[in-house]
This record gives C-alpha cells, sequence and structure tokens, in this order.
C-alpha cells in the first residue's frame, strides 16, 4: 500500500472504470482489489471447459445504452457483435413475444386486432381498475395490461421471482408494464446495444491492463482495512452495510441460483433465455449461453443450459436485486450518513449504493464520480507519473 495513490475495492464495471481513468488521465498508481479469484464482477464471463461455450457466471449479461459517452469509452476496450435481444415466455405450452406488443396480444387472443382495437381491448381488460388507485402490484398490473395478460404472463412469474403473492406486493415494484401498440418485439429500445465480441471478461483485463494499476485478486477488504492509511482515497464497491458491520441492520436483496447443465443436442431452446410464466415449472427462466454469441462457430453436438431460480437472499449468499422496502430505504439513509462522515472514502457501484444498476450506469456513475470527486481530488497534487 505504500506506493499507492488510490485503493479501489471491487474489480467490477465502478471500480475498473475508476481505476482506469485515474491511472490512463492522472498517472496515479492504483491499487484495485477484489475478495473474488477473478475480475469483471458480476459481468464475469468464463469458457465452460466441456462445452467451449462462454458462459455467464452472475447470470445473463446484455449490453445496451443510449449513452453515448459510455457507448464510446467502452469501444476502446472491446468490439460488439450485432446481438439485438428478443424476449420470449412460455405458458401452458405456447411461447409469446415479450415486452407485450401487438404481436403477443394477436397471438394470445388467437386473432387479428389494429392498435386502435387492441387499445380498446386491453382498457375494457383493465375496466375494474378504473377510479381505483392500485394497492398492489396485482391491481397495477391489471391497470396497465388487463387481467387476462396479467394472470398469463406476469402473475406466476412474478409471485416465482418473489416468492410472494402478487397481491401482497407493494405496487412500486412495477414501474411500468410497457405494453407496445407495434409489432416491435425487440426487447431494448437503447441506440447502441450488442455483446463485447471477446467477452465480457476481457473488457476487464484490457481496462486494468495499465502499467500504473495492479490487480489483487482474493484479496478481501475487510482483511486489509487496519493498513489502509486513514488519508488514502479509497473507492469501495462491497455492500455499504458489510462496510460498516451491519451497525444499523442488513439491507435486503433477492439472489439467484443457477443450475447449470450439458445437453447432448446443437440447439435446445433456440433463444438465449426463454421465461417461464406458469407456476408449476419453479425455475424462472432457462438460459441458452450460445445464443448470446450466435456469430461464433461453437460445436453443435452439445449445448449448455442454466435454469435460474429465484429467492431471497441470506448473507452469505450473492446479493443480486436490492429489495428496497421502506425499511430499507430508512436504512440505506442511515448508513449514507455514515458514508458521509467518511470522506476519504468513496462508495459506489450497484453494492456500495445500493441500487440496482445496469453495466452502462454504473460506467456512466463511475465516468461522472471520476470528473466531480477524483479529477478534482488529484489536481494540483501533481502527478505521480
Ligand atoms: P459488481 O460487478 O458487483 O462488482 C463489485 C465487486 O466488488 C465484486 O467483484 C465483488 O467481489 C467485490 N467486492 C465486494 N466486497 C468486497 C470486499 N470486501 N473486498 C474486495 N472486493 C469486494 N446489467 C446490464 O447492463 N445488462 C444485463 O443484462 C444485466 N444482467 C444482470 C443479471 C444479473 C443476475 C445481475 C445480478 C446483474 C445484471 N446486470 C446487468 C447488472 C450488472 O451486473 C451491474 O451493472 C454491474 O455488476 C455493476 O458493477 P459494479 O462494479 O457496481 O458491481
Ligand atoms: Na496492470
Amino acid at each position: 500500500l505504500a506506493n499507492v495513490d488510490l485503493l479501489i475495492v471491487g474489480a467490477g464495471f465502478y471500480g475498473a472504470t475508476i481505476a482506469e481513468r485515474a491511472a490512463a488521465r492522472l498517472g496515479r498508481r492504483v491499487l484495485v482489489i477484489d475478495r473474488r479469484n477473478h475480475i469483471g464482477g458480476n459481468a464475469y464471463t468464463e469458457t465452460d471447459a466441456e462445452t467451449g461455450i462462454e458462459t455467464h457466471r452472475y447470470g445473463a449479461h446484455l449490453f445496451h445504452t443510449s449513452n453515448e459517452a459510455v457507448w464510446r469509452y467502452l469501444r476502446g476496450f472491446t468490439g460488439f457483435s450485432a446481438y439485438r435481444h428478443r424476449g420470449v415466455t412460455l405458458h401452458a405450452g405456447k411461447v409469446y413475444s415479450l415486452p407485450i406488443n401487438l404481436g403477443t396480444i394477436c397471438q394470445f387472443f388467437g386473432r387479428h386486432f389494429s392498435p386502435d382495437e387492441a387499445r380498446a381491448l386491453i382498457a375494457e381488460h383493465a375496466t375494474e381498475m378504473v377510479g381505483r388507485q392500485p394497492e398492489n402490484l396485482e391491481e397495477k398490473a391489471i391497470a396497465m395490461i388487463g387481467r387476462p395478460l396479467y394472470e398469463a404472463l406476469v402473475r406466476g412469474y412474478t409471485a416465482k421471482q418473489w416468492q410472494t403473492d402478487p397481491r401482497e406486493l407493494p405496487p412500486g415494484i412495477i414501474a411500468r408494464l410497457p405494453v407496445r401498440y407495434t409489432f416491435d418485439d425487440a426487447y431494448f429500445t437503447d441506440r447502441f446495444q450488442g455483446q463485447p465480441l471477446d467477452g465480457y471478461t476481457a473488457i476487464f483485463e484490457r481496462m486494468l491492463a495499465h502499467p500504473l494499476i495492479e490487480t489483487r485478486l482474493g484479496v478481501d477488504f475487510f482483511d486489509l482495512r487496519d493498513e489502509v492509511p486513514r488519508d488514502m482515497p479509497v473507492v469501495f464497491t462491497g455492500p455499504i452495510d458489510r462496510y460498516f458491520d451491519y451497525a444499523e441492520g442488513a439491507l435486503g436483496w433477492r439472489t439467484v441460483d443457477f443450475e447449470n447443465q450439458v445437453v447432448s443436442t446443437g440447439d435446445f431452446q433456440g433463444v438465449s433465455i426463454m421465461n417461464y410464466a406458469d407456476e408449476d415449472v419453479p425455475f424462472t427462466r432457462i438460459l441458452e449461453f450460445r445464443h448470446f454469441n450466435p456469430e461464433r462457430a461453437y460445436q453443435t453436438e452439445k449445448t449448455l443450459i442454466a435454469r435460474e431460480y429465484s429467492r431471497f437472499a441470506g448473507r452469505a449468499d450473492e446479493p443480486y436485486y436490492p429489495i428496497g422496502t421502506a425499511a430499507d430505504k430508512a436504512m440505506l439513509a442511515r448508513y449514507r450518513a455514515r458514508a458521509a462522515a467518511e470522506p476519504n472514502v468513496h462508495f459506489g457501484g450497484r453494492l456500495g449504493t445500493y441500487r440496482y444498476l445496469d453495466m452502462h450506469q454504473a460506467v456512466a456513475a463511475a465516468l461522472k464520480a471520476f470528473e466531480t470527486v477524483f479529477e478534482p481530488m488529484f489536481a494540483g497534487e501533481g502527478s505521480a507519473a
């Protein structure tokens, strides 16, 4: 730690972006540590030994952004494929397109609807909510897409995802359930989309390759925090509640268990992600990794799939999705007050701020923190390089 200008805890998108900028733009010596034995955080990808297929260890990662600065920045470390995600969901033996669009509506109700006819139909299916404030997730969903589509495509999936009856979930969990009254079935509408040509991990290898960056893996911050000088700037992208020894309590997260399987076929489901909408199927989705990279010439005898099971996270589990109950929000405010009293520690990323961040949002937030916090902090001190 003696020759380090900046200590970064966590080699995910947030930490790696600040590390790269501080080294490349400011000539600072950066030490990046991660308690895992690999870089990349949750975006980490690796090659499955048995099939040679690239897998996403912590769940399917799809890159999309409308932020041109983020896109330009990441293009400095990778090319992106032409991959465009399309969503499909299985209900009662039939497959429907997601997000709900005119194609879904025509399929589901078994005939042609013009956009105006489809709007009128959904409004009619939502009349029970006219003039009423939704009091739970079910009511809110019915107000947006009507009861039949809700019961078929949303209820079972949501119940599995949260392990809770949607009538017991707060309406605020779903901000919107978009219904598109066109046949546009693109999952994301962002300007820039694609999968990194050499996988996500390669992006991090290139970002951290700068000679002023040292990366140490398998190192937990809490094993060396006593050695960190009081005045050393630290970027902490681990869980904010863990940093303060859970003094205000443990913030609530959901996690996902992945059950991987190699199947003896060249193509298991014909798509990268199949949602399972019905409650009698215990998993929420099946991923088939080869379909994230259709541009690659993978062998055709075997394919790798992963079933996803959603549940509440205990302290030993990987925290994936912040739950954000009213109690969580009050707790977070108390942790933020504690964080404000640690001037040398910058809390960032999805764990450090207890926010769900897409990859592009993590990079955007890190680029902004670099400009507003770290550039001014190091300005005038003179470059160490
Ligand atoms: P992370 O990637 O979590 O990195 C934090 C790092 O800090 C980790 O490597 C961790 O090991 C390390 N760390 C924590 N505590 C310590 C400690 N005490 N000492 C040392 N190191 C520590 N985004 C998209 O844009 N598209 C998607 O399709 C998408 N799919 C997702 C699917 C799932 C299941 C999940 C969970 C996330 C998905 N994301 C997706 C979000 C994406 O993973 C995040 O945007 C990204 O991981 C945020 O980067 P980060 O650096 O903030 O956090
Ligand atoms: Na390096």
